[in-house]
């Protein structure tokens, strides 16, 4: 089975996390900092390194202080961890559509949804290719808001010039293994604001305080910490940053690859009518997650199962997270952000990662045509 996406790991990643179990240090040592200074370098702003994307959301809410009753404003398409950790703070999830070409957040639909409790836009780049950040910047700056970016898929695509991770007030990322660059599980945290990123540090660290400065009980000793705020264990392990920084080597080399494979499946597909290719905005370079294809609605189904009858595991991203059933209490129809539910039918996740062959390529491309131009 060709899968749609799929980790690299070379020996060089071995040896790192061999090197790394011999050392003295197993879980937060010295090659934290060394991942955390790596990553900001691609990034652009400072990082900490997490155990998940959804532990970096987690932390990204906690660090704007998001409150029970405050309103974020989030795209249907996308996995429901952007959701789930803010509403875990009583947050409303507020939904806005998406745009058709992209499936990124569209920043007409979120000035629309904006109310006065509303406290963040989250933007998510949807398969790798950035949101419209310098729209959504103008609308968050002007209501006195955040802005988040969910680069769950986007590590290494640059936007307009300028790094992912450079842009938003906080920008997270997530290292599970389908994604551009793995840890096994892992995430980040990147903020260009210096106290937006103290505060999701202490939140992912149990919420220990350990600057004397800071205390407010005086005169324990050099044992003393303290809590001011609660916070959780969101540590990436020494261990796993050891893989990261061995990655992180390979993150242009894989992105270069992958858009060629792009290239090479735009340049077949492009010349079908029934299918629907995604695409590169202006100035715009993605780390291609996915490739995104569309097919007509009616076959979608069939296309997958005739595709994995053949050999080639397609995915779809996503159901619209207003259709999970946790939040039936909303009665949100189907259909109720048009452009999210028209992509959700027709979308497929067909293979995209470093490692495919040529021979792959060519046995996707061949099986898609030929199952498009049989049943449609
Ligand atoms: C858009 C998006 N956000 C958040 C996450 C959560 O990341 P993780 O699986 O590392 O917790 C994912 C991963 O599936 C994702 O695709």
């Amino acid at each position: 089975m060709i899968p749609y996406g799929r980790h690299s790991i070379n020996d060089e990643d071995i040896d790192a996390v061999v090197k790394a179990l011999k050392s003295d240090w197993l879980t937060t040592g010295p090659l934290v900092e060394a991942f955390e200074a790596a990553l900001e370098k691609v990034v652009g702003a400072p990082c900490i390194s997490v155990s998940s994307g959804t532990a970096a959301l987690h932390c990204a809410y906690a660090a704007i202080g998001l409150q029970p009753g405050d309103e974020v404003i989030t795209p249907p398409i996308t996995f429901i961890a952007t959701q789930a950790t803010a509403a875990f703070f009583g947050a409303k999830i507020v939904f806005a559509d998406i745009q058709p070409d992209t499936a990124n957040i569209d920043p007409q639909a979120v000035e629309a949804a904006i109310t006065p409790r509303t406290k963040a836009i989250v933007a998510v780049d949807y398969a790798g290719h950035p949101a419209d950040l310098d729209e959504l910047r103008a609308i968050a700056d002007k209501h006195k808001i955040y802005l988040i970016e969910d680069a769950a898929h986007s590590i290494g695509s640059i936007y307009k010039g300028r790094q992912v991770g450079s842009i938003a007030d906080i920008t997270t990322f997530s290292f599970f293994p389908t994604k551009n660059m793995t840890t096994a599980e892992g995430g980040a945290v990147a903020s260009i604001n210096p106290d937006l990123l103290l505060r999701a540090k202490r939140f992912s660290r149990q919420g220990l305080i350990r600057n004397p400065e800071e205390f407010i009980i005086e005169g324990e000793g050099p044992w003393h910490q303290e809590v001011h705020e609660f916070g959780l264990n969101y540590r990436l392990p020494d261990v796993l940053c050891a893989l990261g920084i061995s990655q992180l080597t390979r993150l242009e080399e894989s992105k270069s690859k992958k858009l060629d494979i792009f290239h090479e499946y735009s340049s077949e597909f492009g010349n079908h009518e029934n299918l629907t290719l995604p695409t590169i905005r202006p100035d715009i370079v993605p780390n291609w997650h996915l490739y995104p294809l569309r097919v007509p609605m009616i076959q979608r189904r069939q296309v997958i199962e005739e595709m994995t009858a053949q050999g080639i595991r397609a995915q779809v991203n996503y159901i619209p997270a207003y259709w999970h059933p946790v939040f039936q209490d909303r009665a949100f129809k189907k259909d109720q952000y048009l452009n999210s539910y028209n992509f959700y039918q027709s979308e497929i996740s067909i293979p995209m990662f470093s490692s495919l062959t040529k021979n792959e390529i060519s046995f996707v491309i061949n099986t898609v045509v030929e199952i498009i131009n049989r049943i449609v």
